[in-house]
């Protein structure tokens, strides 16, 4: 455990910063890289515990991959489609649920059995979603079951035994990007057609860097359908600033008295985007400069001014494309003047925490109005802005996302905050204590860098 001690800051935040790659692009690149011809060099690489858990499984199934973390580059040398081979071991994911549910998707394609394990946290995550489209295309996938509240649900460890795939047309039950990339993954490796249909528009990185790739794949709203094609490198690949990380930072600087930040060569794809623009409804001075649409991801410098922000509504169509957001736009708006409200929020029940729990127990602790409703299986997140949150000791609840959080709710608190642990954030943005204290100054907060 890390503990921190956060306080209010005497200084404004007035700064340009480049942040680490996007940890969704980051996997993405190595799956895609690794089952190309063609060498990759990954510019911009995310070196978090998440991106290094994809790195480590697909070295043990047989790809040579040089790290060089001073200059964030990872070199992939693919070994094409049908060249993954056997791990001697089984395949130990530790906590990332990306890499996770994709690879079980690639594995599925594999002529040969391996078992995929996960750390205490991924291990009561659920898998169903991805086990029962995978075994429709003809995998063998053993699972451990439970029935939970009269319901079936399917957790790792995972024995995928695959080959011989055939395409499927699938609707997915629940938006999901992680999802529909498994199934395209093994679509690659399926005779005919594969066709998903998404019931929302989820992050769409798989489908752009595939295309980078020369995949035969294609999109006309929420269908894709993608058949079987070789993957050649591009050469080069620049993963842009990653928006989850510049979350923390656009809240703060938005909610922070005179601040002024710009954040470069920032993701701004539309899948993601979804904080930017509803912090904007919400009053925000967000505005994007050098935008380049034409990269495979959309880029652009973000520049946040401070603003005063006033309450909005999130629909339940609106959540996936701020899915990863939703902890520190609960933040936001907690502190906008007026009501907020979330739709459909239910799918931050399964992500590392229950961030639904995690960041209601936290924002009450510190004087937040904010109160969950139920609509069947429906969640909305209600939240009655307040003038000022008071310092309080919060809990990460061991979730990358709830602890930065809580260090931006605490740094715009009045009084001191403790917060148990932030050791959990190295799972997707190292460095995030350093760069605040960089900005901020040190005596801002009291923690491990
Ligand atoms: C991700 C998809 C989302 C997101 C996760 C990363 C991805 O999960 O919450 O952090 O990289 O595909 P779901 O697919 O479960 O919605």
């Amino acid at each position: 455990m890390h503990p921190a001690i956060i306080n209010q800051p005497a200084s404004l935040l007035n700064a340009s910063l480049y942040l680490p790659g996007d940890k969704s692009v980051s996997h993405r690149a190595v799956f895609i890289s690794a089952i190309s011809k063609g060498k990759t060099r990954v510019n911009n690489f995310l070196f978090s515990e998440d991106s290094l858990a994809t790195i480590d499984a697909f070295c043990k199934l047989g790809v040579k991959i040089k790290l060089d973390k001073s200059s964030k580059r990872a070199v992939i040398f693919g070994k094409g489609l049908h060249g993954l081979s056997k791990p001697k071991t089984p395949i130990h994911i530790e906590e990332s649920g990306t890499t996770y549910r994709i690879l079980a998707g690639i594995l599925s394609g594999q002529e040969f059995t391996s078992f995929l394990t996960a750390g205490k946290a991924l291990s009561k995550r659920p898998m169903r979603r991805i086990t029962e489209p995978l075994r429709l295309m003809g995998a063998e996938i053993k699972s451990k079951i439970k029935n939970i509240k009269s319901k079936i649900e399917e957790y790792p460890p995972l024995k995928i035994k695959g080959g011989n795939l055939k395409a499927i047309t699938y609707k997915i039950p629940v938006a999901s990007a992680q999802v529909k990339s498994a199934i395209l993954f093994a679509g690659l490796y399926a005779k005919g057609m594969t066709k998903v249909i998404e019931p929302l528009k989820t992050r769409d990185h798989t489908e752009r860097m595939l295309k980078l790739f020369g995949a035969n794949i294609k999109e006309k709203g929420k269908e894709i359908t993608l058949t079987q094609h070789s993957l050649v490198s591009p050469g080069i690949i620049y993963i842009p600033a990653d928006i989850s990380s510049a979350a923390f930072f656009i809240v703060l600087a938005s909610l922070l008295p005179g601040s002024d930040l710009i954040i470069k060569s920032l993701g701004i794809n539309p899948t993601r985007a979804g904080l930017i623009s509803k912090l904007k409804e919400m009053g925000a001075k967000i505005e994007l400069r050098k935008e380049n649409r034409d990269f495979f991801e959309p880029m652009a410098d973000a520049r946040v001014k401070s603003a005063a922000l006033h309450g909005t509504t999130i629909k339940c169509m609106e959540i996936p494309l701020i899915i990863d957001e939703l902890p520190i736009f609960m933040v936001a708006a907690s502190l906008a003047k007026g009501k907020t409200v979330i739709e459909g929020a239910q799918e931050l029940r399964v992500k590392e925490t229950d961030r639904i729990n995690s960041m209601q127990v936290n924002l009450k602790k510190m004087g937040a109005n904010i109160r969950v409703k139920k609509k069947g299986s429906d969640e909305c997140i209600e939240i009655i802005g307040v003038d000022r949150l008071k310092g309080a000791c919060v809990k990460s609840f061991g979730d990358h996302r709830t602890a930065m959080s809580m260090v931006i709710a605490g740094l715009l608190a009045q009084g001191r905050t403790c917060l148990d642990d932030t050791g959990c954030i190295d799972k997707s943005f190292p460095g995030f204590i350093g760069i605040l204290k960089h900005l901020l100054g040190r005596y801002c907060i009291t923690a491990k860098e």
